[in-house]
């Protein structure tokens, strides 16, 4: 064909793919990969070796050709040179970044052909001079370049994923990922765990996190749904006799996204059979120790720390409080009260309200000399995002003494009774310099407005202790939360045990149930949570109750489970741990999508597959579906 022809080019093309595919089946039989890219070190100077990997980066200086040759494990230089091998040179004119490659050449110091080492690579005392060289592909010009410190969109990296993967970061994210998969395995059939699998396509069940439905070919109008977690099959092992369970499992909830929530996740779950809540505490704390251990070579102090929650709730606003930042809420509800308001109006209004709280986050001295009046005020535009109305302040006079020190900077200075302001001190520990954030209203927003500004304070502060694992289990948590309308809702999940001496409140007043349900919280994260279960119907049925479901309803829902019940079901308990949280910690990742291979943005969709996708009518019409009138895919 005539040159520069479509037909020609496409001839051209596959004399080389054709040429490409015999060199690769010979070098790749021929040539035997010796060390990986990150390997060569001083010591194997004089060397043979083969190298596989893809360019990073090619220059041309003084007639040789210089790339970096990059896999998983690193980077090293390779030179080609007319002198070393006149038809490598020749052939690496063609190399582009991110070219597929083999090479065949001999280490040798960089400072021998008068080069300068380079200490910010691992083998950058080294270099490869090559004698072969085989392009097993090409690549058309990157996106982006494959480094670490990419500014590009995350759109971007998502849509090119099998690229952005090969960046070192996240390959390395994926080495600790395996190795915390190991430790897991290596740890639990130490001590005597099976692992089993269960299904996937389970029953609808309501009443826990928003299930994804998957419609029924073989049975019309009938949904199958993702499973959310094993939970019911978990208890159901157990009572079959399988006494030790765990599998690392994926879950599936269609849930409003976050940094540390995908719509697919993974857990660590498990379940044991005659295990009381210390069981479930020293086995999942040999579990934490182990993974840190193989996988970071750090060693974590136990016991954990406990917490009931109520305490996590009043000196942190949050059940998952991150104890590396030192600051701490304090209630002075009750002091505001026993002083009448103490002369401020607002604190006297606040009182009216018999369910609304006063609470202080207390900034000390050292710290709060960092934050001016006119960031104060920022403060309270801040908290204003998350609901608040405003932000009480005054800070402790720098120049008073103890807790009888004046107030200064603050709208109650010159209204709050000396008693009361001493009290307050007093109640929150304050001295002269200190700051305090007031916040009054519902427990809810007041938690939360104050957990808030906790958080952004102590990062902005610089107080987060640097470089620690903060273990914390939470426990006694209440059994059902206030939904409203005024039902009542299961706090972890309907099966967890009551107290044992609460039973008898399940009908009378469920808000003041205890659980025997426990997080593991770790730096802020909540990375697992389970519960000691019920494991006798009559209690089972109770609870059910208390969460509003007819006897009918919960046949219809659990029968299942309460037939099993009536087979000599032991008692029993678990957790579960969310394995991308424990990634991300373990690798220090800002977000899930770090420790995600192929992971959903925030609108829960795929860039690369772009996925979800509309289906055709025909597919629809097989399962007995139609897309309502006036819905379009956007
Ligand atoms: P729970 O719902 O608390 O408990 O889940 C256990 C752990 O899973 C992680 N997790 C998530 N991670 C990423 N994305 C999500 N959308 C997501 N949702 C939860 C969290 C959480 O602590 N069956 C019970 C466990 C039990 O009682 O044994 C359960 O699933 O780290």
């Amino acid at each position: 064909p005539p040159r520069g022809s479509r037909a020609r080019n496409d001839v051209a093309r596959e004399v080389r793919h054709r040429l490409d595919s015999f060199a690769m089946s010979t070098f790749l039989s021929t040539h035997k990969r010796t060390h990986s890219c990150g390997q060569p070190r001083r010591e194997h100077e004089g060397q043979r070796v083969v190298l596989y990997g893809w360019v990073q980066g090619r220059r041309d200086l003084g007639g040789r050709i210089f790339i970096d040759l990059r896999d998983r494990t690193g980077l090293c230089q390779v030179v080609f040179g007319p002198d070393i091998d006149a038809a490598a040179h020749a052939a690496a004119d063609a190399l582009r970044s991110e070219f597929c490659i083999g090479i065949v050449g001999t280490v040798k110091l960089r400072s021998a052909s008068g080069g300068r080492a380079n200490d910010k690579i691992a083998t950058g005392e080294v270099e490869v001079e090559a004698s072969t060289l085989e392009i097993f592909s090409r690549s058309d010009t990157p996106p982006f370049q494959i480094e670490d410190d990419v500014d590009t969109r995350e759109e971007i990296r998502l849509k090119y994923r099998y690229l952005d993967l090969r960046r070192p970061a996240l390959q390395k994210n994926f080495q600790v990922r395996s190795a915390l998969y190991r430790a897991t395995r290596d740890y639990f059939h130490k001590e005597q765990f099976t692992e089993i699998e269960t299904p996937f396509m389970v029953k609808y069940t309501p009443g826990g996190a928003r299930n994804f439905l998957v419609p029924s070919r073989l049975n019309p109008a009938k949904f199958y749904a993702l499973a959310e977690s094993p939970q019911i099959f978990k208890q159901l092992f157990m009572v079959a006799g399988m006494d030790r369970y765990f599998q690392i499992v994926r879950c599936f909830r269609d849930e409003d996204l976050r940094l540390d929530r995908q719509p697919e996740f993974t857990q660590i779950d498990v379940e044991a059979s005659f295990i009381t809540e210390e069981d479930v505490y020293s086995l999942i704390e040999g579990l934490m120790a182990r993974i840190w251990q193989d996988v970071l070579g750090v060693t974590i102090p136990r016991p954990f720390q406990r917490m009931p929650y109520a305490e996590a709730m009043g000196s942190y606003g949050e059940d998952k409080p991150d104890l590396r930042n030192p600051l701490r809420l304090h209630d002075v509800t009750k002091v505001v009260a026993a002083h009448s308001g103490g002369g401020v109006p607002l604190f006297s209004q606040v009182l009216s309200d018999p369910a609304a709280i006063i609470k202080i986050l207390r900034i000390p001295a050292a710290a709060a000399g960092k934050i001016s009046g006119t960031e104060t005020r920022k403060l309270e535009e801040q908290v204003k995002g998350v609901g608040a109305r405003g932000l009480g302040s005054a800070k402790v006079d720098p120049a008073g003494s103890g807790a009888a020190a004046g107030w200064v900077q603050s709208p109650f200075a010159k209204v709050i009774t000396p008693e009361l302001r001493t009290a307050i001190n007093e109640a929150c520990g304050a001295g002269p310099g200190d700051l305090l954030l007031f916040q009054f209203g519902r427990p809810k927003l007041v938690n939360t407005v104050l957990a808030s500004l906790r958080q952004s304070l102590g990062k902005r502060l610089e107080l987060i202790e640097k470089g620690a694992w903060r273990f914390l289990w939470v426990t006694e948590f209440p059994m059902f939360d206030a939904a409203e309308g005024g039902q009542w809702v299961a706090a972890h999940h309907p099966f967890t045990s009551p107290r044992p001496e609460h039973v008898p409140l399940l009908a009378t007043d469920p808000g003041a149930v205890l659980a025997r349900a426990y997080d593991l919280v770790l730096n802020g994260n909540e990375i697992g949570g389970g519960s000691i279960r019920i494991h006798q119907r009559e209690v089972q049925a109770q609870v059910f109750a208390a969460l509003g479901l007819s006897e009918d309803d919960f046949r219809a829902k659990f029968g299942f489970l309460l037939d099993a019940f009536r087979y000599g079901p032991p008692p029993h308990g678990g957790i579960a741990f969310g394995v991308d949280r424990l990634a991300m910690l373990l690798c220090q990742a800002e977000s899930l999508r770090d420790v995600i291979a192929f992971p959903k943005t925030q609108h829960g969709t795929d860039l690369m597959t772009e996925c979800p996708t509309p289906v055709s009518e025909k597919q629809l019409d097989e399962l007995f579906i139609r897309v309502k009138d006036g819905v379009k895919a956007p």
